[in-house]
């Protein structure tokens, strides 16, 4: 199906062919209803088909494991709705929105505007997933724009470290990380993250771009790392360590000041 109108109203949402937003794979017609009843009432007056995922020929934000986001007018602006799949391995989003409260307050994250049981309204970051935004990178000062970019990663990853809370998705940073207008790198999916004394973001996240990472080969190349075992010692002494002279030691190992 080609899809034709890029807004609809919540009303429209509760028909043929949108209603597979609300009820992904299969439709559950008394799903579809209370929820779009809900999303009148959190403050969604229209939905938005744009974005680079095809969903049954609509356009939408993404489509992951656990959930199904698109865009929004809302009372809050122009928001993203991230709403559980009817086959996602959990029964409610509220894990997601706790440590979206949590992490927020340390400017990380979208902003959460609004919690449900099966949906979240949170901030629309508009921008391009990391795994585009590298492989488009070039021109005058790249060097230099990615070092700052790698740097606000780096850095957001230790605050989590430092408030013992594990992403635990940030070894996969293509799906996790969108770099929005500002070239300021939003880590979102917080879905699969918990509290743990042990586990270092940081690690996860510096292995996969300077090291195993699709990406990787890129980003040394731009910032002009030949020595990666630097970076595995430094890494390796962060994560026993996890302190604030380990974490510039893993900074210096690629050439960032901090
Ligand atoms: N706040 C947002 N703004 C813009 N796009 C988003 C936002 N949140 C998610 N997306 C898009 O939707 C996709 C799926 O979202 P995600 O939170 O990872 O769902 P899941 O928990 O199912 O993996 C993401 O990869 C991203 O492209
Ligand atoms: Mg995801």
């Amino acid at each position: 199906m080609s899809q034709e109108k890029k807004s609809i109203s919540v009303e429209e949402l509760k028909r043929e062919p949108y209603r597979i937003l609300l009820s992904y794979p299969n439709i559950v017609q008394e799903r579809v209803e209370i929820l779009a009843k809900e999303l009148l009432g959190a403050g969604v007056s229209q939905v938005l088909l744009i974005g680079s995922t095809k969903l049954d020929g609509l356009n939408i934000l993404g489509k992951g494991c656990t959930a199904i986001v698109f865009a929004a007018e809302t009372v809050y602006g122009r928001a993203a709705v991230k709403v559980l799949r009817v086959d996602a391995n959990r029964k409610t989003l509220e894990n997601e929105a706790k440590f979206l409260k949590i992490v927020n307050e340390h400017d990380i994250g979208p902003k959460l505007y609004h919690t449900s049981k099966e949906f979240i309204i949170v901030e629309y970051v508009e921008g391009k997933r990391i795994g585009e935004y590298i492989r488009e990178l070039r021109g005058k000062g790249v060097s230099k724009r990615l070092k700052k970019l790698v740097k606000a990663m780096l850095e957001q990853a230790y605050v989590l470290d430092q408030n013992r809370i594990a992403h635990c998705e940030l070894s996969n940073p293509l799906k996790h990380i969108i770099i929005d207008k500002n070239e300021k790198p939003v880590i979102i999916d917080f879905e699969s993250a918990t509290s743990n004394k042990k586990y270092s973001n940081l690690t996860a996240l510096a292995q996969s771009l300077f090291i195993g990472g699709k990406i990787s080969p890129k980003i040394r190349r731009i910032m002009n790392i030949r020595d990666t075992e630097k970076i595995v010692t430094a890494l390796k002494e962060y994560k026993t360590k996890m302190d604030f002279e380990s974490f510039k030691r893993v900074l210096e190992s690629v050439k960032i000041n901090f």
